[in-house]
């Protein structure tokens, strides 16, 4: 059975599937199967980045697939060492290039590097990658708030979205806030915590109570709460169980349920002020 996967406005027009597909450690071979599968079953957002090393595996499945280029949202990023005007622009060339197509609908900045002192003119590259037509929307990933009030003061444009790590045990909740204030999406990468917290009681006992599993119940408060989630999975049957998250609603009562799982020190990636 196909899903159909509401999508979300960015301020810019545009607008992205509220679900996509990760394919962090695809290998270049394995991702052409496994993204066909996800086309099928209903993924339309599909979530790559340079440094995945798989784009082209994911470009030949996009260009192959029986769904129109238009209903697919390709996303891909900029690596930490092509920061800067000149390398961004070349690091979009490649991606596009090993894509096999005109433009991506998200380009994003991978992770601030705040060290690097290069975001800022990194963010203007992407401001031109927009007005040149070889992106649609634009915007950043691991930004902090002090990222994002530089790159706003700096430039005036602000991004579609920041795309941080959020799960149950951490939930983001003051970043969220600005996101808000700046209208600004909020995507969500490894939206199931990486698996790790699939054996969480509380996520069991509210799937117990829908006939879903944790990871559907950990996928439906993503996107319940108004989030991007771009879960991954190389299991075919969790391709499908994954996008099975639209036709059940969870109470007020289980959405606070899972609000207080949040942990001070559940970050499981690295930390954006120290990292590249
Ligand atoms: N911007 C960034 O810096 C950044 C960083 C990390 C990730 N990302 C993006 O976010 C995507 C997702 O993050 P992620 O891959 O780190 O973690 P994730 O999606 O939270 O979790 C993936 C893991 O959970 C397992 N899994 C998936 N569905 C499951 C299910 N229904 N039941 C049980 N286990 C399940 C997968 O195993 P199997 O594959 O074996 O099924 C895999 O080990 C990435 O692919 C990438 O696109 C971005």
């Amino acid at each position: 059975m196909t899903v159909s996967v509401p999508t979300l406005p960015f301020n810019d027009g545009h607008a992205m599937p509220s679900l996509g597909f990760g394919v962090y450690q695809l290998g270049e071979a394995e991702a052409p199967d496994i993204v066909g599968r996800a086309i099928r079953a209903g993924y339309r957002a599909i979530d790559t980045a340079a440094i995945y090393g798989n784009e082209a595996g994911v470009g030949r499945t996009i260009r192959g697939a029986e769904v129109a280029r238009s209903d697919l949202f390709v996303t891909t990023k900029v690596w930490n060492d092509a920061q800067g005007r000149d390398a961004t622009l070349r690091a979009c060339d490649a991606s596009l290039g090993k894509l096999g197509l005109p433009h991506v609908d998200l380009y994003l900045i991978h992770w601030p590097c705040p060290e690097r002192k290069l975001f800022v003119e990194t963010w203007r590259a992407l401001i031109e990658l927009r007005e040149a037509g070889r992106v649609r929307s634009i915007g950043v990933s691991n930004f902090t708030e002090d990222h994002l009030e530089r790159i706003v003061g700096e430039t005036g444009v602000v991004p579609a979205l920041n795309q941080i790590e959020l799960h149950p045990h951490f939930q983001q909740a003051s970043l969220r806030a600005v996101h808000d204030r700046l209208g600004i999406v909020t995507e969500s990468w490894s939206p199931l915590g990486q698996g790790r917290e699939l054996d969480d009681p509380v996520l069991a006992a509210i799937g117990a109570a829908h006939g879903r599993s944790p990871a559907q119940v950990a996928l439906r408060w993503h996107v319940q709460g108004g989030l991007i989630a771009i879960p991954k999975t190389a299991t075919p049957a969790r391709i499908a169980e994954n996008i099975a998250v639209f036709d059940f609603t969870l109470t007020p009562d289980e959405m606070a349920g899972i609000a207080a799982l949040d942990r001070p020190g559940g970050r499981i990636g690295p930390d954006p002020e120290t990292f590249g």
